[in-house]
């Protein structure tokens, strides 16, 4: 919606309210702004400054002709102006406040007006600065910074769109949330920063009476502290307002820094390494989430900044390139590690968001992590008891392995534990663990349909159990190991297909026995698992996309080093070499009990296959790859028995049956699988479009490597997470001879 405004009045012309008046004249507000304030010095300088056109002390005088009035005074004094426009109230103009606290201004408003009137949209801007007054009055304050709308289900729908039309055009991102949700977040996250930066300045101010000590403050005080220097009525106000918020955040702080305290008191270097470990990586993690996405709480994302490739079409693929760490050995890397006795030392470990989100986590259970510092981590093991009970639900973002494989662990912990994720995560199927979990005694919670969260009480007596997959899944037989080492007896898993064995592997490795025989495996409850060093080769998942872009390019003769060829992997290289492609796995040797290799790949001719469904689980990663390599392929492939990637983080068959179309390439869907038909043209296989990944980060990778057969560019939307799997993936493959550039939508 426009700003259709004729006449706004600003009430409180300080800093907000001088910077939005700024902000509208800079955005070239045909209509007029008004503004009341007490003090007339600061109408003057408004309109000297030119952001006004004119005001007055006086708010009754104002009133008449304006459409939207907006109230920037401190919140204790919203209560007196809300009273003042109650008794002239013509009733027409839409009213939204500026306040930092909204539950106080709500109740002001319901008592004035004796009921919140329908056109107040209350409202708080995430932007500020420790300046006051008009003076400090910025046009750009408001500039890519959250403004949070607080209505509720009565305020008229087109009040909410005329202030947020407002807030657009001070260049601000505008979200609604719950007056009791603001208010609690708020407490945390501006209110008790503020408290403690008043309260340290005070302190110190007050323990030297010549104030000495500030000639020896340098950054570390000056960056604490800054916001001490902000306007004193207007904090009275907010902790006057938000008591009870700011005091149960206080609280949360006070035993936070009791527990600090004695770490310091008792010389405990592991608390005090583990404390400001788990901060400076929030910190960085913080930092990242700023820089990427929107808006967020705590570490979720509500609303990623949405990122697409251009794909040149053409390209070579040569070169020696080494692609990231093995996703699944990293997250059971930082698992394994953290129920450990000693120390572990991981290399090569993926510092993607999935295996960063299970890093977090630990970190958050109490566990000291010190890195990644390029792939290197270390781990500081608890052993299997040794976890403590995360403050808050743990957030495992886009990550399916995460939430799977932790289910299983957390349900043998003494806490309560909840498992949330993102928007794509939340729609997966989480009644494959939790159903086989719930057998063995855990108590586990899901959302309608098996959905997460995931809440998962503690303190249950788990009793392994002989459990046959109905699905071949390795999450599901993970999650039920981990479980059965807090099981009571034998846990036993049968698979209907053999699916990827690094948790039996690196369990072995780690000194807890996992037994096989044939379909079967099984571990008995009760051991222990003693750290060691873990090396992470290269995923072979990420490589797939790399073997696709080097087997279906004239000319291209790429090697990718150190990658992981475990048996139960490598579906994607017997696929490809059925189809003809050229494949020589070199200088093969084991790493830390599992078999690697460098993969070197020459253009090959490809012809259409019946893929082999005992291949299905072996290459479940690697379909939306292997799908270009078919488009590639003389003839049909057809793809059978795969109704598991409908579930995957997106539905994988209709998400690249609807990129490949826009292509032009034909293909016909079935229920559990694919028909792709191929074109071997000696130029352009196909033609190029604008492809949706679903936020699918191998849908993104799939069709990005698909540009070195196309006839016209490729555009894809929505590719932020592939981030999640593979960072670095656009600087690699413009390094073998593509060009992709990102952009951000
Ligand atoms: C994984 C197992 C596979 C795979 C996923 C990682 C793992 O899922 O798709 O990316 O690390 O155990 P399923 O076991 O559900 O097939």
């Amino acid at each position: 919606m426009p700003l259709r405004e004729s006449r706004i009045l600003i009430v409180g012309l300080g800093l907000i309210g001088g910077s939005l008046a700024a902000a509208l004249k800079q955005y070239g507000f045909p209509g007029e702004i008004l503004a009341c304030d007490r003090d007339s010095c600061e109408i003057e300088r408004g309109i000297s400054m030119g952001i006004i056109d004119q005001g007055d002390t006086d708010l009754e005088a104002l009133l008449p002709g304006c459409t939207m009035i907006v109230l920037a005074v401190p919140v204790m004094a919203m209560e007196a102006v809300l009273e003042r426009l109650a008794r002239a109230g013509d009733g027409k103009a839409v009213i939204t406040d500026v306040g930092s606290t909204k539950k106080a201004i709500r109740d002001a408003a319901e008592r004035t007006f004796g009921g919140l009137p329908t056109r107040f949209v209350p409202g708080h801007p995430i932007a500020g600065s420790e300046k006051t007054g008009v003076t400090a009055a910025d046009a750009g304050l408001f500039r890519h910074h959250k403004v949070i709308l607080t209505p509720d289900d009565a305020t008229e729908a087109e009040a909410i769109g005329r202030v947020q039309a407002l807030w657009t055009c001070c260049g601000a991102e505008v979200v609604a949330m719950g007056i009791d949700h603001h208010d609690e977040v708020l407490a945390r996250t501006s209110h008790l920063p503020h408290l403690l930066a008043f309260s340290l300045v005070d302190t110190l101010a007050r323990g030297d009476e010549r104030l000495e000590i500030f000639r020896y403050a340098a950054g570390g005080f000056r960056d604490f502290t800054r916001i001490a220097g902000s306007d004193p009525v207007m904090w009275r106000d907010i902790f006057t307002a938000n008591r009870d918020a700011v005091l149960a955040a206080l609280d949360d702080f006070e035993e936070g820094l009791g527990r600090l305290r004695d770490a310091i008191a008792m010389g405990d270097g592991d608390a005090m390494l583990a404390t400001f470990d788990r901060a400076s990586h929030a910190r960085r993690y913080f930092d990242t989430l700023m820089k990427q996405t929107s808006y967020q709480v705590g570490y979720q994302t509500m609303e990623h900044k949405k990122r697409h490739y251009r794909v040149a079409p053409g390209g070579h693929a040569t070169g020696h390139i080494r692609v990231p760490g093995d996703k699944s050995v990293s997250h059971r890397s930082i698992m394994l590690g953290a129920l450990a006795e000693g120390v572990s030392e991981v290399t090569g470990f993926l510092e993607g968001e999935d295996s960063l989100a299970t890093l977090q986590a630990f970190r958050e259970m109490g566990v000291a992590i010190e890195g990644p510092h390029q792939g290197r981590v270390t781990i500081h093991g608890v052993g299997m008891h040794g976890l403590k009970a995360p403050a808050g639900a743990i957030y495992v973002g886009n990550s399916g392995t995460a939430m799977r494989l932790f289910a299983g662990l957390l349900a043998g912990q003494a806490f309560d534990t909840e498992l949330t994720g993102d928007a794509s995560l939340t729609k997966r199927p989480m009644d494959r663990v939790a159903d086989p979990l719930r057998q063995m005694g855990a108590v586990i919670e899901t959302a309608e349909g098996g959905r997460p969260p995931l809440t998962i009480r503690g303190g249950q007596s788990l009793q392994g159990i002989d459990y046959d997959m109905p699905m071949a899944s390795a999450q599901v037989k993970s999650c039920l190991l981990l479980a059965g080492m807090y099981a009571q007896g034998e846990t036993r898993v049968r698979e209907p297909a053999p699916t990827r064995d690094h948790t039996e592997r690196m369990l072995n490795g780690f000194g807890y026995p996992v037994q096989r025989d044939g379909d079967t495996c099984w571990l008995r409850g009760g051991g222990r698992l003693t750290a060691g060093p873990i090396d992470v080769p290269s995923d072979i998942s990420s490589a797939a996309f790399f073997l696709v872009a080097a087997v279906i390019t004239p000319g291209a003769d790429l090697t990718l080093e150190h990658v992981g060829v475990n048996p139960t992997r490598i579906g994607v290289i017997n696929i490809l070499q059925a189809m003809g492609a050229d494949l020589a796995l070199l200088n093969p040797h084991e790493v830390g009990g599992e078999p690697v290799a460098d993969i070197r790949v020459r253009y090959a001719p490809l012809k259409g296959i019946d893929i082999p469904v005992d291949q299905v689980p072996l290459a479940i990663d690697e379909f939306p790859a292997l799908f270009i390599a078919a488009a590639n392929a003389e003839g049909t492939t057809r793809l059978r028995g795969a109704e598991e990637l409908r579930v995957k983080e997106s539905d994988r068959i209709k998400a690249m049956a609807d990129g490949l179309s826009v292509l032009g390439v034909e293909n016909r869907v079935h229920d559990d699988g694919i028909d792709i038909i191929g074109c071997t043209n000696q130029g352009p296989a196909y033609g190029g479009g604008h492809v949706d990944s679903l936020g699918d980060h191998r849908i993104a990778m799939a069709f990005t490597i698909a540009g070195l057969r196309a006839a016209d560019e490729i555009l894809i939307d929505d590719c932020t997470n592939v981030a999640t799997s593979f960072p670095g993936f656009v600087e690699l493959v413009n390094r073998i001879g593509m060009q992709v550039t990102e952009e951000a939508s």
